[in-house]
């Protein structure tokens, strides 16, 4: 599928955010440990990146870890460190090859020592791709963000800069409703599209749903829609 057979020849949305949710669900739905859950949700992630390169969408940010999650069992947090170390390292190389810039956001000073230099690494060795800016959000909390970034930015610019850009498309697996701390101020006109499969099943075909759903839908961002006769004219 391309760009113009969404609906209303509208384009894909240009930041995607998706809260990968419903490992765990996933797993004890078939009797496996948790942590199974989250390996299968690190496969579905490479599907949806290589999705939203097909789809042309230009930002891709992923929750992966929020600053909520240190308050899970210790060996689950170090499973997901883990599937999280595994991504760095293997994935860098496709996303050089394939356009793919890679950026973390979230705090740092509680990863391990371990991660920070592959985190580093990814970074600079994907710095030039311009097909795709995959964010991966670990140990994130927006609300932490925002109140970073009005300490440090002197200007709305500068502050804006220091979230990124405003979402368009906010997608949430595994059927609940609500957004976990999660881009709050990057969201503030963000469509929202709430699946109910649980994320290890996420496809291409999901997210091509999900951005139907997306071009349907009215945006008005306060202001009236012109009727098409008179937009025209
Ligand atoms: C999402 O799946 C992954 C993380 C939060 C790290 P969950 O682990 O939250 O899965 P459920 O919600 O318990 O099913
Ligand atoms: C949000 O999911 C965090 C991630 C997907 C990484 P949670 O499963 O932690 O959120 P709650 O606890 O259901 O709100
Ligand atoms: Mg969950």
């Amino acid at each position: 599928m391309n760009v113009s057979t969404f609906p209303n020849n509208r384009p894909a949305p240009g930041h995607l955010a998706i809260i990968m949710d419903g490992n765990g669900r996933w797993a004890n739905q078939r009797g496996l440990p948790r942590t199974e859950g989250h390996r299968q949700g690190a496969k579905a992630l490479r599907r949806a990146v290589e999705a939203a390169c097909r789809f042309g969408i230009r930002t891709l940010t992923v929750y992966a870890f929020s600053s909520d999650n240190w308050k899970r069992p210790k060996t689950e947090v170090q499973a997901l460190m883990l599937l999280f170390r595994k991504f760095l390292m293997s994935e860098v190389a496709g996303c050089v090859r394939e356009g793919i810039r890679l950026s973390v956001i979230g705090r740092r000073d509680r990863l391990s020592e371990h991660l920070i230099p592959l985190i580093e690494d990814a970074e600079r060795e994907t710095a030039r791709g311009e097909r795709l800016h995959l964010r991966l959000a670990v140990d994130y909390s927006s609300r932490e963000a925002i109140v970073r970034a009005a300490a440090t930015a002197r200007t709305h610019e500068e502050f804006s800069a220091a979230l990124g850009p405003d979402v368009d498309l906010l997608i949430r697996t595994a059927g609940e409703q609500r957004i976990s701390d999660y881009l709050l101020w990057e969201c503030a006109y963000a469509e929202m599209v709430f699946l109910p499969e649980y994320w290890p099943d996420f496809d291409e075909k999901l997210m091509a749903s999900a951005i139907n759903t997306f071009a349907a839908r009215e945006r008005r961002f306060g202001g009236l829609v012109q009727p098409m006769s008179r937009a025209s004219s």
